[in-house]
């Protein structure tokens, strides 16, 4: 097996599929060596609904991992996607001691304590702390105060946090799952945005839309900092069961219908004819049209009301980019831009992410690549011993912009 420290994992645990995925680096680039996918079970809208189920299908996700890139897989970054995710904006403020040796670690912790206290309940865990700006004695737009001297810090900051059931079991899973050592948990929707957008659109304010099976979650940029990130209980596995149910079809047949048929350009056409184990079936347009705009109707409407909520409404302009297995629905895009107003373009996995396998560098696996690229600065970050421990969590402070993570260097890489 190889050399451990060079390599990099990242686990997403889909409702559909669990997806491992491997990386390694060498300077700038970053190329995935091993990949694998398995039917997942035991995860539910987005959260694990049993605690045995999921373990079989993640070890064989594990070992096949394992063998394509002959490394040892001890430990991940990993996914969540619960409903329970949340994005909190906080406020705190500290007095600091009167030594003259400016804001230290300590300060930063007992700063971020102070301003979780307040908004976010203790039946949460806090996956992120994303400082917005910092004040030093009522001066504001400081992006890193360490070492600044003053009497009054405060701190304007986003939270990202999960109810602990959720983030429990993620952990014990892993844990019953070959001792699997959590790095970090992140939600999916932020995870995909790190293998799909650049630093310049994150700057400029942008969204990214995964959807999933399940679920469909956004996460939303601006001024280069997650703004917002949400879970909506709806995926494309649901138009599938709307057409079984209309259609009076199987599921695989529905599936099948959906992934031949399903076109959201929503036009006329011939009536559908499909083979399905020796029997012959005809579907009219009107009808499979009919199914699948409903459903992305419903689906597409809440992404809206969520955007409009936080006041991205038609204001972000890079637009949306859509990940997830269900992105892959023919004219998706256009669909969706004429439902948010917005410009929508099919996410790419960034040009830093190669692979000799190509087949792996495409939007089903974006969350899973985005989790290995986290795991990558996660370890960079800690390496360089600046991590902080949060409250269970143990989420990094100002991991993106301080450490020389991966992630730094691929926002300026492409500014
Ligand atoms: N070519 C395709 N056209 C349309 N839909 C597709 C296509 N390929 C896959 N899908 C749909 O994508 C969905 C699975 O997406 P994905 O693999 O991203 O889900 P997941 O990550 O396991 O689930 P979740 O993120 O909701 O937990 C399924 O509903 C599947 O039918
Ligand atoms: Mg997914």
């Amino acid at each position: 097996m190889e050399d451990k420290a060079r390599y990099a994992v990242g686990i997403d645990f889909g409702s559909n599929k669990f997806r491992v995925v491997v990386g390694s680096r060498s300077g700038d680039e970053i190329s995935v060596v091993g990949y694998a996918e398995v039917d997942s079970e035991g995860v539910r809208r987005g959260a694990i609904s049993d605690l045995h189920s999921p373990i079989d299908p993640l070890i064989e996700a594990i070992h096949n991992a394992e063998n394509m890139s002959g490394y040892n897989i001890s430990g991940a970054s990993v996914g969540l996607n619960s409903v329970s995710i949340a994005s909190t904006n906080v406020e705190g403020m500290v007095l600091m001691q009167d030594d003259g040796r400016g804001v230290s670690e300590a300060d930063l912790s007992r700063l971020e304590e102070a301003a979780m206290k307040v908004k976010v309940p203790n039946n949460r865990d806090i996956l992120d702390l994303i400082p917005f700006e910092y004040k030093l004695d009522g001066q504001g737009n400081i992006r890193d105060p360490l070492g600044m001297t003053g009497s009054r810090l405060e701190i304007r900051a986003n939270v990202v946090s999960a109810l602990l059931p959720d983030v429990n079991n993620i952990r014990q899973v892993c844990d019953q799952a070959d001792n699997l050592e959590v790095h970090a948990i992140m939600p999916a929707a932020m995870a995909s945005a790190e293998a799909v957008i650049t630093g310049r659109q994150r700057e400029n304010g942008v969204g990214v839309i995964n959807f999933g099976g399940n679920t469909t979650s956004l996460a939303v940029y601006d001024e280069g900092e997650l703004q917002f990130v949400t879970v909506i209980p709806m995926g494309s596995n649901d138009v599938t069961r709307d057409l079984a149910t209309i259609l009076a079809a199987t599921p695989e047949l529905a599936e099948e219908v959906k992934l031949r048929y399903a076109d959201c350009q929503f036009g006329e056409g011939k009536d559908v004819t499909i083979k399905h184990r020796n029997d012959e079936y005809v579907f009219t347009r009107k009808d499979i049209n009919e199914v699948v705009e409903a459903r992305l109707d419903e689906i597409f409407e809440e992404v809206h009301k969520r955007l409009k909520a936080v006041g991205y409404d038609r204001r972000l302009p890079e637009g949306i980019v859509l990940v997830g297995g269900g992105a892959k629905m023919k004219n998706l895009d256009l669909y969706v831009r004429t439902k948010l107003g917005m410009a929508v373009r099919i996410g790419e996995i960034l040009p830093i992410v190669s692979s000799s396998a190509p087949e792996v560098l495409k939007i089903d696996y974006a969350t899973a690549i985005g989790l290995m690229m986290r795991d990558m600065s996660e370890r960079e970050f800690h390496e360089s011993s600046r991590g902080k421990r949060g409250r269970g969590g143990g989420f990094k402070l100002k991991m993106r912009k301080g450490g020389p993570g991966i992630l730094a260097k691929i926002s300026k890489l492409f500014h």
